[in-house]
Order: C-alpha cells, then structure tokens, then sequence
C-alpha cells in the first residue's frame, strides 16, 4: 500500500493517520472517508478490545479480573482485515464481525480495556500492524500512544447527546435491540466517563491533534474537513520531500 489515493495525491514516504476521539463521535465512518480517498489501510483498534471481551464474556472470565483477562489475551490471536464497510474481525481464526456491536460486548469492551496489560497487549498489536505506514487508524489512544509520531491527528468530538442520537440512529437502521434514545446517551455517558478517566492512556487530544468537533456539523462537512486535513499535510509534505 503506498500515499496514492484516488485524487491522484503521491507521496514516497508512508504514513500514519490517527483519529481519536469518544463513542459515536463519527471516528469509523471518517476513517474509511479517508482511507479510501488517500489510499491507506483502515484500522479500526476497537474492534480489538471488542474481540477480547467477546472471548471473556463467552469463557466466563471476571471483567474485573486483571490477571485473567490478561492470560486470556495471551492466549488469543486477534486480526483486522480491512474490508468494504468495515474491519473484518478474527477471533482465533472466527470472524467475529457480527458479534461484536451489540450492548454486552460494547460494555465488556469498555470495562476490558481499562487495565494496563490489556492495553500494553493491544498497543503492541497495534503498533506491527502500522508500522509499514499507510494507515488511517482509529480508536482512544493513537495520536497519545500508539503513533505518539503520526504524521496527522486528528480528534473527533461532539455533545453526547448528538452521539447519542447518531448511536440510536445507527442501531434502528440496523434493525439491533429497541433501545430508548435516553438510555444510548445514558450508556454514551457511562463509556465516556470510563474512558477519560482510567489511568491508563484515558481518553483526551494529542497536543499537536486537530480537533474537529462535529456537534453542529453535517457527515459531509465533517469529511470535507477531515480530507482538508490530511492533503494540507501531504501537501506542506511533498514542498518537503
Ligand atoms: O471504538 P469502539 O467503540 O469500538 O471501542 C470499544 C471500547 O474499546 C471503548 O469503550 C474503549 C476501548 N478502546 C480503547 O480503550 N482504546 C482504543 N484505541 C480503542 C478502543
């Protein structure tokens, strides 16, 4: 994979996209914008801890258990395949793609990824998968940890309550639980809450992040934007290069 994308963009050198940034803040749908756009890999590192805490929530192991969350993580072999939509997911070999979005997961994702050898597992992961360069990766902690050197960060933000009817929006077109609109930016809370606040990496903007905040934003401005982003970048590159 090479910095060539459709609008014809070149750059030798490869390099590395982070987008941070809470639940529902519109992180994926950007993602793929972009990847398809500039030509790069899609990393979607939630789907990680997805993928894990689907493992404990089958094998029974506590979600409050460090030491066994961290045995099981040891002992699972986690895969993202970019795909069309979305990452394909492998568990131990299973895709687990239609697994991994529905409420127990989202909040067992959330609870598994707070403690530290989850995390250093994950980052580690993460860090192979993109150390070719050429990839858009999303997730908390990209622009702060895992590519603390990524050539363009940006962190994604909005009100709750306007992730949390995007979140409602997006689980009735896919036909998932009825869930009431208050309960999404109920649980949108609880998960923002858990994931600014651990110790560990907490979720919060790189200094050198640009931050995008989409509360009163269309999906087309904030991609408009976010493309802006990257070709200034690739542009004050190429002067460079
Ligand atoms: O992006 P997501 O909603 O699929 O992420 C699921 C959970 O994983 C989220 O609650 C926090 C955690 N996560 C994380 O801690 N670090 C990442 N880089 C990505 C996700």
């Amino acid at each position: 994979m090479t910095g060539k994308g459709s609008s014809g963009e070149q750059l030798d050198r490869k390099f590395v996209v982070a987008i941070d940034g809470p639940a529902g803040a519109g992180k994926s749908t950007i993602a793929l914008h972009l990847a398809r756009r500039f030509g790069l890999l899609n990393l979607e590192t939630g789907a990680m801890y997805r993928a894990l805490a689907l493992k404990a929530l089958r094998a029974g192991t506590s979600l409050d258990d460090p030491s066994a969350l961290k045995c099981l993580a040891d002992d699972t072999v986690i895969c993202l395949e970019p795909g069309e939509d979305e990452n394909r997911v492998l568990l131990d070999g299973e895709d687990v793609t239609g697994q991994i979005r529905n409420q127990m997961v989202t909040d067992a994702a959330s609870r598994v990824s707070v403690f530290p050898p989850i995390r250093a597992a994950m980052v580690r992961r993460q860090q192979e998968m993109g150390a070719k360069g050429g990839v858009v990766m999303e997730g908390r902690d990209i622009g702060t940890v895992v590519f603390p050197d990524a050539e363009v960060k940006i962190f994604l933000d909005a009100a709750p309550e306007v992730r949390g009817m995007r979140r409602y929006d997006q689980i009735g077109q896919q036909g998932r639980s009825p869930q009431q609109p208050e309960e999404v930016i109920r649980d949108l809370r609880a998960r923002d809450e858990r994931d600014r606040n651990r110790a560990d990496s907490p979720l919060k903007p790189a200094p050198d992040a640009i931050l995008l905040d989409s509360t009163n934003l269309t999906l087309e401005e904030v991609v408009r934007a976010a493309e802006t982003t990257v070709a200034a970048w690739l542009a004050q590159a190429k002067t460079t290069s």
